[in-house]
């Protein structure tokens, strides 16, 4: 891969600890394989807003839509609410820039103690929906403050947009066991699951190689627990992605270090990669967070770019540094820093280029 120009937000909280050192593994494997990587950071979150009274700029979307990928750390801070915070940067960026595809791999890495007693090897990854969904703006509030106080708000699901979520998690199956689990809840929901039951069986006839089975949210919250190593692809619709995505990395030790890819697989806009963690106000500033879902999602980004080498060598050294038990924080039962974390993965990465460059 030649070369890229990366749009940088840091955001809130942790992000401004993590992402700084996702940029420098990510550099140091970019330096190792020849990339040559251009970064430009935006200081866009809730200390733009207080300033200027605005999460990011009015032209801001316009900014950085030239830009190949976009690497964000957490957006959210007690200061703002979540609907101004969320709905006004990190929503508008995965909606305009068509990120329908919130790819997110779960994995269980030696040295990171599960909280079940037998985990088994589990990695697989989880498609969720990311554009529309239960997260719609179709609804509203009436009689505010009255005893008729109500509030409402509408499920969209288009045949559009769960074909082509469901189309990429049948592409990732081929790629991997052949096997993709849907999550429903068709027999409680009656108007959209039964459509989404409905796409999934039509879509599953393109590709009939790929096996396929269907679970009811709420049994197969239950399956995560009790057997995570029986799955490989899970598709799901943006509210249950959500939570089976924090559900999954913790069955895995810890949500630190689960990263994301929101996708525009047709590539007509930047994706974004971030990990799944937020801002985490309770332990931001004091250099103790994980940095590990930044520094996966820097992997991510990599592979997304065309580098799938560099982003390879960086989750082996992730892998190896985690295995070492040596600078893990504290969310995995260690007393390393964001910083010394970090740098045992730069270490890593550097120790062996040679074996890493050729496999
Ligand atoms: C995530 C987050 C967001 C989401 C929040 C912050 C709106 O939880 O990326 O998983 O629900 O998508
Ligand atoms: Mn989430």
């Amino acid at each position: 891969m030649p070369s890229a120009k990366i749009a940088v937000i840091e955001g809130d909280g942790i992000g401004k600890e993590v992402v700084p050192q996702g940029i420098k593994v990510v550099r140091q494997a970019a330096r190792l394989f020849g990339i040559d990587l251009q970064w430009e950071e935006f200081d866009w979150g809730c200390d733009h807003h207080a300033r200027i009274g605005r999460m990011m700029p009015e032209n801001g979307l316009d900014r950085i839509a030239g830009h190949d990928a976009i690497f964000l750390g957490a957006i959210g801070w007690p200061t703002v609410s979540d609907v101004e915070s969320l709905w006004t940067l990190l929503m508008p960026i995965r909606r305009n820039f068509q990120q329908y595809v919130n790819l997110r791999p779960v994995r269980l890495f030696d040295g990171v103690p599960s909280p079940l007693a037998n985990p088994g090897l589990i990695d697989f990854y989880i498609v969720r929906e990311n554009n529309e969904g239960e997260y719609s703006e179709i609804g509203g509030r009436m009689f505010p403050g009255m005893d008729q106080e109500m509030v409402s708000q509408e499920t969209i699901l288009t045949r559009f947009g769960c074909d082509r979520v469901m189309r990429f998690a049948f592409e990732l199956s081929r790629k991997r066991k052949r096997k993709l689990t849907s999550a429903t809840k068709s027999n409680g929901i009656i108007h959209t699951m039964p459509f989404w039951d409905e796409r999934f069986r039509a879509i599953a006839k393109e590709f009939p190689d790929v096996a396929t089975e269907q679970y009811h949210i709420d049994i197969l919250t239950a399956h995560f627990v009790r057997r995570p190593s029986s799955f490989d692809v899970v598709v799901a619709g943006n509210l249950f992605g959500d939570i089976l995505s924090d559900l999954g990395p913790a069955v895995t030790g810890t949500i630190g270090i689960a990263p994301s890819a929101n996708l525009n697989p047709e590539r007509r806009f930047p994706s974004m990669f971030e990990p799944v963690h937020g801002s985490a106000p309770d332990i931001a500033g004091r250099n103790i967070a994980n940095p590990i879902g930044q520094i996966w999602s820097g992997a991510m980004m990599l592979e997304h770019l065309g580098a799938k080498d560099a982003a390879d060598a960086i989750v082996t050294a992730i892998a190896r540094v985690l295995a070492s038990g040596e600078n893990l924080t504290p969310d995995m039962g260690g007393t390393g820093s964001t910083a010394s974390l970090g740098q045992a993965i730069v270490d890593a990465l550097s120790r062996r280029p040679e074996a890493l460059r050729h496999g």
